[in-house]
C-alpha cells in the first residue's frame, strides 16, 4: 500500500528536540492554532520538513496524507507544479515594490468576474485583515456601530473576535452582539434591543467551529439575516475565509443560495502563498475606498500569480466537484469501518471541508486517541478541528487512509469499547 505502512509506528525524536529548542526561544515553541497542545503532544509531529501533492514529511522523515491542508490555503496539492511555477517567474520580475504590478488590476478583473456578488475586490494578506476591515465598512456605511456575530465563532486573531480572552478589554467588544448561531429567535432578539445602532452581521458559510461537529444552516437562517440587514439598509458581511473555493468558486453564499454584501476570502485562495481578498458589492465601494486599509506586502505580486494558476487549476479540473465527492468518499468509509468495529461515528460538513468525531463523546477522547493512532501511522487527522481534502487527494489516498483507520478503530474499540 504505498509507502505508507500500518504497521510502522512513528516516532517523533527530532521533532520533540526542535520543540525543545523553540520553548527557549519563541513563546509556548509553537503558538496559536499550531501549538502542539491543540493535538495530542507526543503523538503528533511539531515541525514538517517538506511537502509535496497530498503528503507531507516531518523532519524525522515520517510521511502522512494529509487531511489539514495547513489549514486550508492547500487546495490544490502542496508545491503544485503550476501554481509554483506561475509565482516563481512573476518573483524573478517584481515581488513587493513601490506600487502595485499589473495583477492587482488583472486578479481583481478575474475575481470581480467569477464572484456573482462582487462589483470590486481588494487585497490583503490575512483573513483577519479583512474580517476587521468588513466590520469597518459596514459601520462607516451605516454611521452606526452594533455588527451582529454568531457566539464562538472564530473570525481571527484581532481584539473583536479573538476567541481567547486575554489582551482583550471589555472596551474591545462593546459593539460586538453576540447571538446563538442559527437560533432566530434569539437573533431577532438580539436585532430588535440594538436595531437603532444595527451596522450589520457577520456570518460564516456553515458552522464549522473547533471541538464541535460542523452544522449547516436552518432553511430560513440567510433569508431573514439578508431581510433584516435589507430593511435596516445594514450590511450582511460572509466570512468564507475557510471554505474559500471549497464549496463554489463564486463564494460559498452561491453553494447555500444566499447573497451577501461583502464575502471575506483568504486561505486557499493562492494555494498557500500569502493573499486576502475582500469582495463586495457597488454600495461599499464609496466607504471602501474611505476606511484606510493597507500593509506592506499586500500588493506583492508573486502570490496574485499564485492564485491566478490556483484558479486556472481549479476550473480546469473541475475541482469542487472533485474535492466534494472525494471528502464523502473518505466520510462514507470511515462510517462503513467505525459500523464494521460496532462503533458510532458523526461525519459532518460538506465533502470538501469533511470531519469525523465519535457519536455522544464530549470529551473528545476517543476522538484524540483514534486521530493520534492514524496519525502514528502516517494519516494526518486533526482531533478538534475540521478537516480539508484537496484535488491532489486520490482514491488511493483515501483506501490507504482508510487501512489504516481500520488499524486505529481497532485500537479505540479495544480501549473504550463501543
Ligand atoms: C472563518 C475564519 N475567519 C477568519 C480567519 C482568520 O484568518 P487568518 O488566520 O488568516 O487571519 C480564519 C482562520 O482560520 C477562519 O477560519
Amino acid at each position: 500500500m504505498g509507502t505508507l505502512s500500518k504497521d510502522k509506528i512513528y516516532s517523533f525524536e527530532k521533532s520533540t528536540k526542535l520543540f525543545e529548542r523553540a520553548t527557549k526561544v519563541i513563546p509556548g515553541g509553537i503558538y496559536g492554532h499550531q501549538s502542539p497542545v491543540l493535538c495530542v503532544p507526543g503523538s503528533f509531529p511539531y515541525f514538517i520538513e517538506k511537502a509535496e501533492g497530498s503528503r507531507f514529511w516531518d523532519v524525522d522523515g515520517n510521511e502522512y496524507i494529509d487531511y489539514m491542508c495547513a489549514y486550508g490555503p492547500m487546495v490544490v496539492g502542496y508545491n503544485n507544479p503550476r501554481v509554483e511555477q506561475a509565482a516563481r517567474k512573476q518573483q524573478e520580475i517584481l515581488n513587493v515594490s513601490n506600487l502595485p504590478g499589473p495583477l492587482w488590476v488583472e486578479l481583481a478583473e478575474r475575481l470581480v468576474k467569477q464572484i456573482p456578488i462582487a462589483d470590486w475586490v481588494a487585497f490583503a494578506k490575512n483573513g483577519s485583515d479583512i474580517t476587521t476591515w468588513s466590520l469597518q465598512l459596514a459601520r462607516e456605511y451605516t454611521k452606526k456601530k452594533k455588527v451582529l456575530v454568531a457566539k464562538s465563532t472564530y473570525h481571527g486573531t484581532h481584539a473583536w473576535c479573538t476567541p481567547l480572552p486575554p489582551g482583550v478589554t471589555p472596551e474591545d467588544r462593546a459593539n460586538i452582539v453576540f447571538f446563538q448561531w442559527n437560533d432566530l429567535d434569539d437573533f431577532m432578539k438580539k436585532y430588535e434591543a440594538n436595531k437603532n445602532d444595527f451596522a450589520g452581521v457577520i456570518v460564516t458559510p456553515f458552522r464549522h467551529e473547533a471541538f464541535e461537529n460542523s452544522a449547516m444552516p436552518g432553511p430560513e437562517y440567510y433569508k431573514t439575516i439578508r431581510k433584516v440587514c435589507d430593511d435596516s439598509n445594514a450590511i450582511m458581511i460572509m466570512d468564507d475565509v475557510r471554505c474559500s473555493l471549497r464549496l463554489n468558486l463564486g463564494g460559498s453564499n452561491e453553494y447555500f443560495g444566499f447573497k451577501p454584501d461583502m464575502i471575506c476570502m483568504s486561505k486557499a485562495v493562492a494555494n498557500g502563498h500569502p493573499l486576502s481578498v475582500g469582495a463586495a458589492s457597488a454600495k461599499l465601494k464609496g466607504v471602501a475606498s474611505a476606511v484606510y486599509f493597507t500593509g506592506t506586502y499586500w500588493s506583492a505580486s508573486p502570490p496574485m500569480a499564485a492564485a491566478m494558476a490556483t484558479l486556472d487549476e481549479l476550473e480546469e479540473k473541475d475541482g469542487v466537484a472533485y474535492m466534494d465527492r472525494i471528502g464523502k468518499m473518505l466520510m462514507d468509509g470511515l462510517q462503513k469501518l467505525a459500523a464494521n468495529h460496532g462503533l458510532q461515528v458523526t461525519t459532518s460538513g460538506p465533502g470538501a471541508i469533511p470531519y469525523m468525531t465519535f457519536a455522544n463523546e464530549k470529551d473528545f477522547r476517543r476522538m484524540q486517541l483514534f486521530s493520534a493512532e492514524a496519525t502514528k501511522r502516517g494519516v494526518f487527522f486533526h482531533p478538534h478541528h475540521n478537516w480539508f481534502v484537496s484535488t491532489a487527494h486520490t482514491e488511493d489516498d483515501i483506501k490507504q487512509t482508510l487501512e489504516i483507520s481500520d488499524v486505529a478503530f481497532e485500537i479505540v474499540k479495544k480501549k473504550f469499547g463501543s
